[in-house]
């Protein structure tokens, strides 16, 4: 192999670790915190999801929802006046997770 062979591999690997870490970032116990979180998406209406949403009570259906992206930002920009959350980031998809497990 010769050396740019290698030095590519060595960056495409690094790569690959860094996309698995940020992965396993994301979890159920991550999203129950930024839930409880009135500091999510640099909200400042001093209000987090768990104000409203207690426990996530009632949302026993919304992890299947096809917008629940959107229904997220538009609670994070709305009650807690806070940035909209990037579909990739590790907040949404832990919130997501949470959503998610409150079906069972
Ligand atoms: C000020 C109260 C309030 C806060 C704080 C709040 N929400 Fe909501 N949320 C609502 C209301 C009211 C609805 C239902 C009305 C609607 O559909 O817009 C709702 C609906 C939702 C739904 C859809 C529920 C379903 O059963 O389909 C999701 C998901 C959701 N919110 C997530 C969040 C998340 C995540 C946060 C924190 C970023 C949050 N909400 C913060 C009031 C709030």
């Amino acid at each position: 192999m010769t050396r740019k062979g290698l030095m590519l591999g060595t960056i495409l690997l690094a790569g690959f670790f860094t996309t698995v870490a940020i992965a396993e970032e994301s979890s159920v116990e991550m999203g129950q915190k930024l839930f409880n979180d009135p500091k999510l998406g640099g909200a400042t209406s001093g209000k987090s999801c768990g104000s409203c949403h207690a426990n996530g009570k009632g949302m026993e259906k919304a992890g299947k929802r096809a917008d629940l992206d959107a229904m997220i930002n538009r609670c994070v920009v709305g009650p807690l006046k806070g940035q909209k959350l990037d579909g990739r980031s590790v907040e949404m998809r832990s919130l997501k997770m949470y959503i998610e497990s409150l079906a069972n």
